[in-house]
């Protein structure tokens, strides 16, 4: 199972309205792409998703029932990385594990959190403060934390932002990986990025988000069979086809202010 349904979600901070008629059915096991300009609710949408807080209006329910609060079938990755930092990096994939997983004896969820760990190449951390690595590495951390729990819903908020392009790619497969490990079951992700390219190598579907309000745009679906090799998907028509669209829908709010603007400068001139 593990269908996410958002209903009509509107949602304000104060007099200002975030997002406003957000709908979108997410099927189990389908891997949803979220692309928008920044500041248009993205990672609010995701934190709504989180059960961190509540839409204003409308609903969001996962396989039927409210999301009202956190809970360990959804596992995170925040935008900023949100590891606690007064305890050791392995210490905070330990804390999710012992909350996804009670019981287990101490010394086994400190293996399986090294393990994560270095899924991620983080083989030399577990001891390390979050403070002492760098960004890329607790983004990594952060990763491996919301993998080990293995819930069936994974949100994540541009997880692979901060990393080289060589750590980014394996990163991307290692999730393709863990997405549909257990054959028939699927993950349900929600994944959040800016850059196309990305999102056409791994999503089922994409959602393109605009602004002010934050709405939803377009959503496309991504038909290119899978596994998707980089090397050969990038000159396919079919990709080359699906970015241009992509593109095109994400940038038609800006398109359209600067056609405005053109227009005002044009009648100013005549005056
Ligand atoms: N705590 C808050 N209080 C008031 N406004 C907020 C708060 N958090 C976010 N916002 C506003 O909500 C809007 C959406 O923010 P959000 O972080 O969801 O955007 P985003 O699409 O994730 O952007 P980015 O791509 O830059 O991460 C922005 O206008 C932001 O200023
Ligand atoms: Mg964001």
């Amino acid at each position: 199972m593990h269908t996410i349904s958002i209903n009509n979600v509107q949602f304000s901070y104060g007099a200002q309205t975030i997002l406003d008629g957000i709908d979108l059915e997410v099927l189990a096991g389908e891997f949803i792409c979220l692309l928008g300009p920044s500041g248009c609710g993205k990672s609010t949408l995701l934190r709504l998703l989180a059960g961190l807080a509540k839409p204003t209006l409308g609903s969001i329910a996962l396989d039927g029932a409210p999301i009202t609060a956190p809970g360990l079938d959804r596992g995170v990755v925040f935008q900023d990385y949100s590891l606690f930092p007064w305890m050791t990096t392995g210490q905070n994939v330990v804390l999710a594990l012992e909350q996804a997983f009670p019981g287990k004896p101490k010394n086994e969820q400190r293996e399986t959190a090294q393990a994560y760990l270095e899924m991620v190449g983080l083989d030399n951390v577990f001891h390390k403060l979050p403070g002492a690595l760098s960004g890329g590495m607790r983004q990594r951390a952060a990763i491996a934390r919301a993998f080990a729990i293995n819930s069936p819903v994974l949100l994540m908020d541009e997880p692979f932002g901060a990393l080289d392009a060589i750590t980014r790619a394996r990163l991307q497969d290692l999730l393709l990986q863990l997405w549909q490990q257990n054959k028939g079951e699927r993950k349900t992700v929600i994944f959040v990025t800016h850059d196309v390219e990305e999102a056409i190598l791994l999503a089922s579907r994409v959602v393109v988000m605009g602004l002010n309000p934050g709405s939803v745009r377009g959503v496309f679906d991504v038909s290119i069979p899978r596994p998707r090799v980089r090397q050969e998907l990038y000159g396919t028509p079919e990709f080359i086809a699906l970015r241009d669209r992509l593109i095109g829908e994400l940038h038609a709010d800006v398109l359209d202010e600067l056609d405005e603007g053109r227009t005002v400068r044009t009648a100013g001139e005549g005056i």
